[in-house]
């Protein structure tokens, strides 16, 4: 099969229309991470984005819609903080966990009784969602473990051949995927942090909670529990601390192979003639720039050398979770 990109135009969208209703898959951009949809409500149309990533069977996917769309038939009630959240927030990069009326294919939740629910403010998003006007289930589009993409190219690398329509709206300025948020109980959690923080919904909802699973636990949010956004070449992790330590292991690597840092500008400032990929120096640009550089680092060294940014709270909560699990060293975390 041709795998063909198109920016939106009314020709593109009504060959992504035509191709979700014949059950097929669509890969689309949004203001995180490019989708890889489906009709949410055909099982089999689901089950084929599953075979497509290689997606673990237990890891639920979110359904997006259009900003008109009434998502009143597919959830059963919600709190009264879940109407403000969406007033304040969306469309927008987060994503609220509902309980579910099991209207949509049973693999979307992949057997949970509950919904995640996302309203993408990409334009492109929104004029593909409109012009299907039904829920679209969609993952990130990139092959199972492997770093989200954040370009049509990146979509492209991992699916050529294999899906027939990429709908092209440039890079993502957000960067990392939307905000889980698990809006059942009686105050809002998340298990996912994005770039809708902790802070900005609890300004909101007067309060709001970050479920981190006990050790043993099967997690509330599967998706947390698999290895992922993974570089395929060799990585190494340290903290601003531990500098020297990560200096010695780019001097070791590059005896047989090229090793590149990725930091940020402050230090790639400091490592002055090392190979480095630059993070940038603000929060936001950190989050917009991580996974392009991660799949740059991999076609480009033998190991890439992670090394932690210096601030933690508000966006850097999301940044650093990306981070720590694509360089394998924050553990009983999983996505795809
Ligand atoms: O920004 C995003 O959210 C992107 C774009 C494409 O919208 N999508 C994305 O999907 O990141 P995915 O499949 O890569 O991650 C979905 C996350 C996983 O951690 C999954 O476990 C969680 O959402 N999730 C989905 N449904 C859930 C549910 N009913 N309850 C709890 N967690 C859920
Ligand atoms: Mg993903």
């Amino acid at each position: 099969m041709e795998t063909k990109i198109f920016p939106c135009s009314p020709e593109s969208l009504a060959l992504a229309k035509q191709t979700i209703e014949a059950g097929e898959v669509v890969a689309f951009h949004t203001e995180t991470v490019y989708g890889l949809g489906a009709n949410a409500f055909s099982d089999e149309a689901v089950l084929k984005i599953f075979a497509l990533k290689g997606r673990p069977a237990d890891n639920p996917l979110i359904v997006h819609v259009h900003k008109e769309y009434d998502i009143s038939p597919l959830i059963d009630g919600e709190p009264p903080y879940a109407a403000a959240l969406r007033k304040a927030f969306l469309p927008g990069p987060l994503t609220m966990v509902y309980p579910s009326t099991g209207k949509v294919s049973k693999y979307v939740s992949c057997g949970l009784n509950t919904l995640a629910i996302r309203v993408p403010s990409s334009p492109t998003a929104q004029e593909f969602l409109k012009a299907v006007d039904l829920p679209i289930a969609a993952p990130s589009a990139n092959l199972s473990k492997h770093v989200s993409p954040v370009t049509a190219k990146h979509v492209f690398d991992d699916f050529d051949g294999k899906i027939g329509l990429i709908l092209d709206g440039g890079a993502c300025s957000g960067g990392i995927e939307s905000t889980v948020l698990d809006c059942t109980g009686e105050v809002p959690q998340i298990l996912r942090e994005g770039l809708v923080t902790r802070e900005m919904i609890a300004r909101v909802a007067g309060v709001c909670g970050v479920y981190r699973p006990k050790t043993g636990e099967r997690p509330k949010s599967p998706g947390m529990a698999y290895k992922h956004y993974s570089p395929r070449c060799k990585t190494a992790y340290f903290t601003r601390e531990e500098l020297e330590k990560a200096v010695v292991c780019y001097r070791e690597e590059e005896k047989s192979g090229s090793p590149c840092f990725l930091c940020e500008s402050e230090v790639c400032a400091i490592l002055g003639d090392y190979s480095t990929l630059d993070l940038g120096g603000s929060p936001e640009e950190m989050a917009r720039r991580l996974y392009a550089l991660l799949r740059k680092g991999e076609g480009e060294a033998t190991l890439l050398i992670g090394v932690e940014p210096q601030e933690k709270g508000g966006v850097m909560a999301g940044v650093l979770n990306r981070m720590r699990r694509a360089f394998g060293a924050e553990h009983g975390t999983k996505e795809s």
